[in-house]
């Protein structure tokens, strides 16, 4: 039977017990990591949330303690009672590890079952295991800091912008349904049978209103969903740090949120970012690290040699270049010395940005390279000249008729290379903004454009008559905040101009009364005094996993989802009752064991 904890009440938590603490009789309670049993001698690692403590019954213990200690196995909860004295034998591994608590008594509140995996730090566990007892890997310290490092800077967060006259406002979770965007959640009504809510996919639209209801500045950590593809850095439902602020144009945004990511590295990471953030253009970032979300920790910079490969007499490059593409390349220091197997590995990668190639050179007193052939002396000194290289480097081109091929495979195989070969060091950061982001892009299967960030930027003043005469060179008043190569945030001034508003929906193959039947409350809303208002939207899970060091946000959320959108833990989503359904007045086709049978290939495959 558990014992309570009737009359005992804890002292502290393991990593708040300091020197002066020794000699005094204290409780703390937690769970059995470790239990040593050396005959007259019993060592017990107490775990809490904060840390690790030993216990020791010895002979001047009492007997009960001795005998219960005995007993105790792993992830057995404890409360213990005792005297804090130094340890015979200190761990300096330990930041306790010179005390001991000396038991004077030790009570079982709770039995447990071998656990199916160590609960330690770097423990090698396979991932759906983790995630099927998620309580249990939630007890590793590492994952016990990370969810106290989400704290914080929750915490830190709801500070700062309350401190900058931020409203704390909450948002609907069930809405409409509007189309644009990812792909939505829905939740059928009961009431109105055939009709759904939609869960959001932020909070956008609504944020807008409140600016419009005159609440001037608005903050949330908002939940969000959004029924994608997932990827590391994407789960189904995720949050965000959702700000919209009135009367403002880009730089006072730009500025808030600058400050906000400089004070809260500072507090958090003890070390602030360089001031002001970079600024790239939307172009330059693209022409100059083939990505709108460049890593800007390390050079390797794209370097468009089109015209070097006109005078080459490469039948790929010419093609390209007839296509109306490109031929660019990076320079990889001191890549001379790649294997060819290493860079036929790197052929293989940028195939997978559609790339049909990768030609390369290695500059040396003997030049290789795959193209050697077709690159004579002259084009040679020209291509050392423009591309900065020296003997030793390694040259690794690419060519497209598609532009957009070129510079995706290269920006790609940029931060592969950069990490391959160690050219940063993982513990700087490095942020910045990318601006003047295209208001549209060309929407291949639907033969229409579509809003590059979502309908409702405002395009650039400059621009705007561009918007009847050549949409796809319109620039929008957006921006994308960057770390490390991740798009941590994005926002934009918002059009809040009801023609305007309409014309950018006509833009996207709305016809004004289709935009009025999606979006009445928003059109309606407009011509009732609007203030100028723009805000963005930091991604909180893509934050902390940044903060923190990690490549996947799955290590960052309590209870994440897997690749195909289930809970491992829950089983989520699960089948409901025939009456539930006959409620909602809904009939399900696919038959329930087919999904049972996809739920387990979902454990196995993770
Ligand atoms: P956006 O769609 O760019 O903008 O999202 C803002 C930020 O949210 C994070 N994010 C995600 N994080 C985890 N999983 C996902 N599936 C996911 N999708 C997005 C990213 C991203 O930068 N309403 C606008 C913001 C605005 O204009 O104010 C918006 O949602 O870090
Ligand atoms: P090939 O003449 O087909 O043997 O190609 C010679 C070299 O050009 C090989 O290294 C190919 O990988 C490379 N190559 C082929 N297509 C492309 C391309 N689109 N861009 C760059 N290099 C390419």
């Amino acid at each position: 039977m558990a014992e309570t904890i009737q009359g005992l009440k804890r002292s502290c938590r393991a990593a708040e017990l300091s020197e002066t603490m020794l000699g005094q009789e204290l409780t703390l309670m937690g769970w059995c990591q470790k239990q040593r049993d050396l005959g007259g001698l019993i060592f017990i690692t107490l775990r809490d949330r904060s840390g690790l403590l030993q216990l020791v019954a010895d002979d001047d213990s009492p007997a009960e303690v001795r005998e219960k200690a005995a007993r105790v196995r792993s992830e057995y909860v404890l409360a213990a009672r005792g005297v804090l004295r130094l340890r015979e034998a200190p761990n300096p591994e330990m930041p306790t590890g010179l005390w001991e608590l000396h038991l004077q008594e030790l009570r079982i509140l709770s039995e447990a079952k071998t656990p199916p995996f160590y609960i330690e730090e770097g423990v090698e566990v396979k991932e759906s295991l983790r995630l099927q007892h998620r309580y249990l890997d939630l007890r590793r310290p590492d994952m016990q800091a990370v969810i106290k490092l989400r704290s914080d800077v929750s915490n830190f967060t709801r500070h700062f912008f309350e401190d900058e006259g931020f409203l704390d406002i909450e948002t609907p979770m069930m809405g409409k349904s509007t189309p644009e965007g990812a792909r939505d959640y829905l939740v059928p009504s009961r009431v109105f049978q055939g009709r759904f809510f939609a869960l959001p996919q932020s909070p956008q639209l609504y944020k807008q209103l409140l600016m419009t209801a005159g609440c001037d500045r608005y903050f949330q950590i908002a939940r969000c969903f959004r029924d994608e593809d997932l990827r590391a850095d994407r789960q189904p439902e995720f949050s965000q740090i959702d700000i919209e602020m009135s009367f403002v144009d880009r730089e006072d945004v730009m500025t808030m949120v600058e400050t906000y990511l400089v004070e809260l590295l500072r507090k958090i990471k003890g070390q602030a970012p360089d001031e002001p953030f970079l600024r790239l253009t939307w172009r330059e970032a693209m022409e100059r690290y083939g990505s709108d979300k460049p890593d800007l920790r390390f050079g390797l910079e794209l370097c468009d040699i089109s015209d070097l490969a006109a005078a080459m007499d490469f039948q790929v490059f010419a093609q390209a270049l007839a296509g109306g593409g490109s031929v660019r390349l990076i320079t990889v220091p001191g890549g001379g010395s790649m294997t060819r197997k290493e860079i036929d590995k790197l052929g293989e990668f940028v195939k997978t940005y559609k790339a049909k190639g990768l030609a390369w050179l290695a500059p040396a007193q003997e030049w290789r390279g795959s193209i050697l052939k077709f690159v004579g002396s002259e084009s040679r000194d020209a291509l050392l000249e423009r591309s900065g290289a020296a003997e030793g480097d390694l040259l690794l081109i690419v060519a497209d008729p598609d532009n957009r091929v070129v510079l995706d495979a290269l920006g790609h195989l940029r931060a592969e290379v950069a990490a391959k070969r160690g050219l940063f060091d993982p513990a700087t950061d490095k942020l910045l903004w990318v601006t003047d982001f295209p208001l549209l892009e060309w929407d291949e299967d639907a033969g229409r454009y579509s809003a590059m960030h979502h309908p409702f930027t405002m395009p650039m003043d400059e621009d705007i008559p561009l918007l009847d005469t050549d949409p796809g060179q319109v620039r929008a008043k957006a921006y994308d905040i960057v770390m490390n190569g991740y798009e941590l945030g994005g926002g934009s001034i918002r059009i809040h101009d009801r023609d305007l508003q309409n014309r950018m929906f006509g833009l996207l193959g709305f016809t004004e009364e289709a935009a009025y039947a999606n979006f009445s409350f928003l059109l309606d809303a407009f011509s009732y005094g609007v203030p100028p208002h723009g805000g963005l939207a930091i991604g909180l899970d893509r934050l902390i996993m940044l903060l923190a060091g990690l490549d996947n946000i799955r290590e960052v959320i309590a209870f994440p989802k897997v690749q195909t959108s289930a809970d491992l833990m829950t089983q989520a989503p699960g089948e409901v009752s025939r009456k539930q359904l006959d409620e909602l007045g809904l009939l399900i086709e696919t038959s329930g064991t087919d999904q049972d049978a996809s739920m387990e290939a979902a454990k196995e495959n993770e």
